[in-house]
């Protein structure tokens, strides 16, 4: 028997033809002595008929009790059905029940806590199945831009000796005899490896101890960092827009149906297509956010509320740059027309959602970073060969970090960032 993929059985040239498909039971209901399952794989959803007519009474009786996610096989032939959900249904002919399910403990309707134990389960529903291939594609066109224009990808350590984010974040782990602790960023490692390659960028996991559960933060995300020589702020924005322009335009190209299945509003996210996008400084993010009415100072960080309102002024990613030097890491060159602010940048995803990229022109003088690491209260034995860079054959340079989950969620359209990964981590919770 040749099973196929359910995507492929759903077309015209099928009709009349004997088909075999296998996958779980989705949705099933028995009607006079006729069961309409309706069965899924990883393509997509067909309804199958099995007729006691056909296939005997013990097998529709054993499909009014079974349980949801079944695993079946079955084969038969394909006809066009209006009234079932894609259009088309097979009857059956042959039936198998592969691995049976009893009281699959999903029926709908469950609170979020319920649903977060039973992840191993909740994550057949199409709807992560749906977010799933989105965020395989979002993946697949990063490696496809950095490919077309000349980006080495390499592969930095997860276990670190020091900061790069800042202390608080930081998750320690028992390295041997000594406290190693797992990678906020793998951007120091990026630049050691921009005096051999220029241009790079990797695809890691980053970890962070927030404290907070909050709608848009995780303890272990997906990040994607780029870093290059000879490259200053602007040409590193410039990168950065290109890439999430030619994320999103994959994404509608490929994905319209997950897109679509997610209820998301393709015309709000086809705006981000077009480059270049806005820029704004800090100081004018200020006044902007003042005149709204909130009550923010020079000074302070922008938090999710002070992002999402500044988000209401734009229908596309934009950029915020130039913060005072006190919000930002040690590393990020200080503006040298105004030494009180850094050169660094956000990219700001419209709808509410806020940063998806953190960015910056590197310091790339040895005494004025040695000052900036003493300033942060790091110790500059700690960071002595991240000095050197600064010390043998010293370049302008620039990198950024993206997280993909803060890039899937606003691409999919998700309310929360628990629903970008398949099993989040955060605080007070590691299971499954
Ligand atoms: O802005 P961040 O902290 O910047 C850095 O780590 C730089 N060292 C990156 C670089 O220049 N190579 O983090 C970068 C991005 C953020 O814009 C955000 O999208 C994501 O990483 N991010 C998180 N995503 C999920 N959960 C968290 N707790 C995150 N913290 C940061
Ligand atoms: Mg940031």
């Amino acid at each position: 028997m040749m099973y196929q993929p359910i995507k492929q059985l759903l077309s015209e040239d099928n009709v009349g033809r004997r088909v075999c498909l296998r996958g779980w039971i989705y949705r099933r209901s028995v009607v006079g002595g006729k069961a309409f399952v309706r069965v899924r794989d990883s393509t997509g959803i067909i309804q199958v008929v099995v007729d006691e007519s056909n296939l005997g009474g013990e097998l529709v009786k054993t499909l009014k009790d079974i349980g949801l996610e079944a695993s079946v096989e079955a084969c038969g032939t394909l006809v066009k059905q209006p009234k079932a959900p894609t259009g088309f249904e097979v009857i059956a002919d042959y039936f198998n029940i592969v691995g049976s399910s009893r009281d699959f403990p999903i029926k709908g309707g469950e609170g979020v806590e319920y649903l977060l134990d039973n992840r191993h389960l909740m994550l057949r529903s199409p709807k992560y199945t749906a977010i799933w291939k989105i965020k395989h594609t979002i993946l697949e066109a990063s490696r496809e831009w950095f490919n077309r224009n000349g980006w080495w990808e390499v592969t930095p350590p997860i276990l670190t000796a020091s900061a790069c984010e800042g202390g608080a974040t930081l998750f320690p782990v028992q390295y041997f005899d000594k406290v190693a602790y797992l990678s906020q960023s793998a951007q120091l490692y990026l630049e050691v490896m921009i005096f051999s390659l220029e241009k790079v960028w990797s695809l890691t996991p980053s970890f962070r101890a927030e404290e907070s559960r909050t709608r848009r933060h995780l303890a272990e995300y997906w990040h994607l960092e780029a870093e290059a020589a000879w490259y200053d702020m602007n040409d590193m924005m410039k990168v950065a827009e290109e890439l999430v322009a030619h994320i999103v335009s994959k994404v509608l190209e490929e994905r319209r149906s997950e897109l679509e299945l997610l209820g998301r509003n393709t015309e709000l996210l086809k705006k981000a297509v077009e480059t270049p996008y806005p820029r704004i400084k800090y100081d004018e993010a200020i006044e902007i956010l003042q005149k709204k009415g909130l009550n923010i100072q020079w000074g302070a960080d922008l938090g999710a509320d002070e992002e999402r309102a500044l988000t209401q002024e734009y229908d596309k990613p934009f950029f915020v740059t130039h913060f005072p030097k006190e919000i930002k890491s040690f590393y990020m060159k200080l503006d040298p027309q105004n030494p009180r602010v850094v050169l660094g940048f956000d990219l700001l995803a419209p709808e509410g959602y806020g940063e998806i990229i953190g960015g910056s022109q590197r310091e790339d003088d040895y005494s004025k970073l040695v000052q900036r690491i003493v300033e942060s209260g790091y110790k500059v034995e700690d960071y002595k060969w991240y000095l050197d860079l600064r010390r043998y054959g010293s370049v302008v340079h620039s990198g950024f970090g993206l997280g993909v989950e803060r890039v899937l969620m606003w691409i999919a359209g998700l309310e929360h960032i628990r629903d970008a990964t398949p099993f989040p981590r955060f605080r007070g919770r590691i299971y499954p």
